[in-house]
């Protein structure tokens, strides 16, 4: 397919919704109960309105970044998202090469499917995002996995003790263990340039049913349509604050926390020698009723010394999302459904093609705003009102 037809992370979208099964497309796609967050996620951005600056000359412009002293060409990366492999075979491969070409930072979720090993082939500098449970020896030779793989940022995300309750998964079949039915195989009969190129690629390639290799130390995991002993979450809902402080004695690099909704827990991430935090509500797919992030963002950068990163994901669909977020005083935005729309439609070739919309937007639209650089933004390049 022709990629230069698609103009937009929409675009995207309406193709990912016509090659991929429903199922699949509802796992990526849906939020939970009525999904008030994830509406209200892309919502938010309507009711921030820019206020540009004319004859300001804007002939050079830079949209780089700076976080802990690495560079990135673009203010976004890529938001850690488990079990991919449903979209496209080896799709982490896919995300992690496209965001190591474009200079962006990829999170790995550790609902992943390809062993972190291979991952780094792709993306030697991907950071690693863990569903920790509350458990030290659990953690620790997770840590020691990690670091032999030379992880330095370690995202913790903190918006998932329990499952949410995704109703449209529950409508579609799909679920975690994945389990076969008539349904699906019917929805996959429907969709065959998917059963041939995920399902059957997968079984006929890999020759075997994907496993989730990186959720812990253990290299072998458990396979997707397996229920690991003790549980498929088994003991997230015991993590706290006092793992945390553990962790940070014991970690060598980064720590991020994931899903930071609170200005409170902001400060006390930063208090506790933590190195930043994502504002997430998990792209509406956790607590419904969360705010959304963009609205979240003020309060916790007014929260947090001005030198704190302060991280954010959650309905990013154009440049002039990530442009208000940064002017709101974010350092850097994550993309999750954007880019995975890209991969399901054509691989790695797609998530660079909407990478290459988004920074092409930031860069007409900064532009247009009247500032040069990214590093500029701030709050006087925006205003809060109801959009007619
Ligand atoms: C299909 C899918 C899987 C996800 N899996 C994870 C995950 O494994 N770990 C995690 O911290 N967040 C996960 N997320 C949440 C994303 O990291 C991110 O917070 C969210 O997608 C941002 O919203 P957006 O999709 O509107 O950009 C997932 C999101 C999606 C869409």
């Amino acid at each position: 397919m022709n990629l230069e037809k698609l103009l937009s992370v929409a675009d995207f979208e309406q193709q990912a919704r016509s090659v991929l099964p429903r199922a699949v497309f509802g796992y990526v796609n849906g939020g939970t109960e009525d999904c008030l967050t994830l509406d209200a996620n892309r919502a938010a951005f309507r009711s921030v309105q820019f206020r540009p600056r004319g004859l300001v000359g804007v002939a050079e412009r830079s949209q780089e970044v700076e976080l802990w002293g690495r560079r990135y060409r673009h203010p976004f990366g890529i938001a850690p998202m488990g079990v991919t492999a449903m979209c496209r075979h080896r799709c982490e491969w896919d995300l992690a090469k496209a965001a190591t070409d474009a200079a962006i930072p990829f999170i790995l979720s550790g609902l992943s499917t390809l062993p972190m090993e291979q991952v780094r082939g792709a993306a030697p500098d991907f950071w690693y995002q863990g569903y920790i449970p509350g458990d030290r020896e659990v953690i620790r030779p997770l840590m020691e996995r990690l670091q032999a793989n030379g992880v330095d940022v370690l995202v913790v995300t903190i918006d998932t003790p329990l499952g949410a309750n995704r109703e449209n998964n529950q409508r579609n079949g799909f679920t975690i263990p994945f389990k076969f039915s008539s349904g699906l195989l019917w929805d996959g009969v429907r969709h065959p340039s998917w059963s041939m190129n995920v399902f059957a690629r997968t079984l006929l390639t890999d020759r075997q049913i994907p496993r989730f290799c990186n959720v812990l130390a253990d290299h072998q995991g458990f396979r997707i349509t397996e229920e690991p002993q003790g549980g498929f979450r088994h003991g997230r809902d015991k993590l706290d604050w006092t793992h945390l402080a553990w962790m940070r004695d014991v970690w060598r690099g980064r720590i991020v926390l994931k899903g930071v909704a609170h200005p409170a827990d902001a400060r006390r991430a930063e208090h506790m020698g933590l190195d930043g935090v994502i504002v997430s509500n998990h792209g509406g797919r956790q607590l419904d009723g969360a705010q959304a992030s963009l609205d979240a963002l003020p309060a916790v950068v007014a929260a947090v010394s001005p030198t704190f990163p302060v991280l954010i994901d959650g309905g990013f669909r154009r440049g002039t999302d990530i442009l208000k977020a940064i002017a709101l005083g974010a350092r850097m935005v994550f993309l999750g459904r954007s880019v995975l729309y890209g991969a399901a439609v054509a691989g790695e070739a797609g998530v660079s093609r909407v990478i290459d919309i988004l920074s092409t937007e930031i860069d007409r639209n900064l532009g247009l705003l009247g500032c040069c650089d990214v590093k500029n933004l701030d709050k006087e390049y925006v205003v809060h009102q109801p959009m007619i």
